[in-house]
């Protein structure tokens, strides 16, 4: 049931506000403490994670390698299972090993979990269906709580991971004495401000429809961030190949001048995720130099971003201002919105997009 919307995808983006507090109830009491299911997870005996995944479960996990590394100072790998199991990575002691999938099923991060067992201290996993077999072989299973999901391209189910993994960076901040009592609780009221802020977000739907005519029309487009922009650059760039079936890429900003402007002409739509943070001059910087071989940027910022380098963009798409830590999962909204818009333009078919599955049970 498609409640009223054209595809499950839109559907699916917009219950994210809804989800996201669902999932949140279930990991933060009234108070703001977290609480893990059983048999919860004492990060004292953690020295390195693991996190593994395929896709955008996998982008959820760089971005989340921002959080542990810079809110709890833990060190953080990241590979995408099918290049992990196959290397068999040494794991060194004390190292839990993170399995991060939406549908629990996928043959690769399956196998990645298996080759972990017996080597990792612990196997930790994030899922949205808690019967499944990722689940079922975890020491510990952390539901993300997003419902059903049945348009192809993940949405909510990608934000719920974010939301997840971002309480479990909190978690290993405190466990490890990096995180006093009153820094958490400013994270955790900017976890719980995400449902309204998210709802606002989804109504800049005006500026998302100009910028998706403009994609929609492109051959190449790029996409650009820093820091926790960087993932969230792949993970745009993902659901606009996946449903638009339009080639996109995305590059760390800094890394622009190191090959991929030389793509960069009027032809190339290149969208800048870039919130008013400590980064945001050398994202900006970046920017220029698109705008200077005439690429058309589409900058997504909030009011003061906006106000500061907004001119000379194609298109802008205006975000509230929220805390740092928290941008990625309000960013991924546009992300979402400017590839369902940019598809629906194009006619492509949004739930079903040509090639792929829903669940990839086989490598
Ligand atoms: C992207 C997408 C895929 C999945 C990937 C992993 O929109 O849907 O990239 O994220 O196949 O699937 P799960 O999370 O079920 O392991």
């Amino acid at each position: 049931d498609k409640a009223g919307h054209k595809h499950f995808m839109a559907k699916e983006i917009a219950e994210q506000p809804t989800v996201i507090a669902e999932a949140l109830g279930h990991y933060l009491s009234a108070e703001g403490e977290i609480s893990l299911p059983e048999p919860g997870l004492d990060f004292t005996s953690v020295d390195r994670l693991t996190m593994v995944a395929c896709g955008t479960a996998y982008y959820a996990c760089l971005t989340a390698k921002y959080w542990f590394e810079q809110i709890a100072r833990l060190p953080v790998d990241v590979d995408v299972a099918s290049e992990f199991r196959y290397r068999e990575p040494p794991v060194p002691a004390r190292t839990t090993a993170l399995f991060v999938s939406q549908s629990g099923e996928t043959a690769d991060t399956l196998a990645a979990l298996r080759y972990c067992n017996g080597r990792a201290d612990r196997i930790v996993s994030v899922v949205n269906v808690p019967e499944s077999s990722i689940a079922r072989e975890s020491d510990l299973v952390l539901p993300i709580h997003a419902g059903v999901e049945v348009g192809v391209a993940s949405t909510k189910a990608f934000t719920c991971q974010l939301s997840v993994l971002f309480i479990l960076a909190l978690k290993a901040a405190c466990d490890r004495g990096e995180m006093d009592a009153a820094t958490l609780a400013d994270h955790v009221s900017a976890l719980r401000s995400l449902p309204s802020v998210l709802s606002t977000a989804l109504e800049a739907n005006q500026e998302m429809q100009k910028a998706a005519l403009k994609l929609a029309e492109a051959r190449d487009v790029l996409f650009l961030g820093r820091g926790l922009m960087y993932p969230l650059a792949h993970e745009g760039a993902l659901k606009l190949k996946e449903i638009s079936y339009i080639h996109a890429e995305a590059y760390a900003s800094g890394e622009l001048k190191h090959g991929p402007i030389a793509l960069v002409d009027k032809t190339v739509p290149v969208v800048v995720m870039a919130p008013r943070d400590a980064l945001f001059d050398k994202t900006v910087s970046n920017m220029q130099e698109v705008m200077a071989r005439k690429g058309r940027v589409i900058l997504v910022s909030d009011k003061q971003g906006l106000a500061e380098a907004g001119d000379g963009a194609f298109a802008t798409i205006e975000l509230p201002t929220v805390p740092d830590a928290v941008t990625p999962i309000l960013y991924a909204i546009p992300a979402q919105l400017l590839a369902y818009h940019t598809a629906v333009a194009k006619g492509t078919d949004v739930d079903q997009p040509r090639n792929l599955a829903k669940s990839v049970t086989v490598e």
